[in-house]
């Protein structure tokens, strides 16, 4: 089996991802890594130099290779991957992957994202916390429709992240 993970910036795909390899005894993949190690290059500059449909492609070009022949992996994917493409239906045509969308509310994202922008060229450029809420409300909103085709979905708010991952599993083996 092949977990992946969505959900919107900030939502905790990476750290609870590795808490759910390390219950399972899995390895663990954080498609932004796999990216940044490939193109020998940061996210960040990637989007700068190359623009965003540049990116978009590669995320692509990289999903599909991440998800071949694997098994036992748990995947972290970026918060736009499962909305552009055909990325959603890559991944629900992959018999080995189930997909776990990782929600969380507006306000738990905004006062993580808050301390976090410089990293993410989408929100960097937003100065105020009022411009930020109101970008991501507006982006949530675009992209919920994508992220709710998960096969499974798990409110985060509040939670330990060993009892997010403890969810997960009782999710998958129902
Ligand atoms: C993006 C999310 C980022 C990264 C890129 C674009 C997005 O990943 O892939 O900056 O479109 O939401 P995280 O969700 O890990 O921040």
């Amino acid at each position: 089996m092949i977990i992946v993970l969505i959900g919107y910036m900030a939502s905790g795909k990476s750290t609870i991802g590795k808490v759910l390899a390390e219950k399972l005894s899995y390895d663990f993949m954080d498609l932004d890594e796999i990216i940044e190690r490939k193109e020998q290059n940061s996210i960040s500059d990637i989007f700068k130099f190359k623009g965003e449909i540049h990116f978009r492609k590669l995320e692509t070009h990289y999903l599909e290779t991440s998800i071949m022949d694997q098994d036992k992996l748990v995947l972290s994917l970026g918060g736009g991957t499962p909305c552009y493409g055909n990325n959603m239906t890559i991944l629900q045509n992959a018999d080995q992957v189930r997909t776990i969308y990782l929600k969380a509310s507006l306000n738990t994202l905004i006062d993580r994202l808050k301390n976090e922008k410089s990293k993410r060229p989408l929100i960097s450029h937003l100065q105020t916390n009022e411009e930020l809420t109101e970008f991501v409300a507006k982006h949530l909103f675009e992209r919920r429709q994508f992220y709710e085709q998960a096969d499974f979905t798990i409110t985060t708010d509040n939670k330990a992240l060993d009892a997010v991952a403890s969810e997960i599993l009782t999710s998958l083996n129902q």
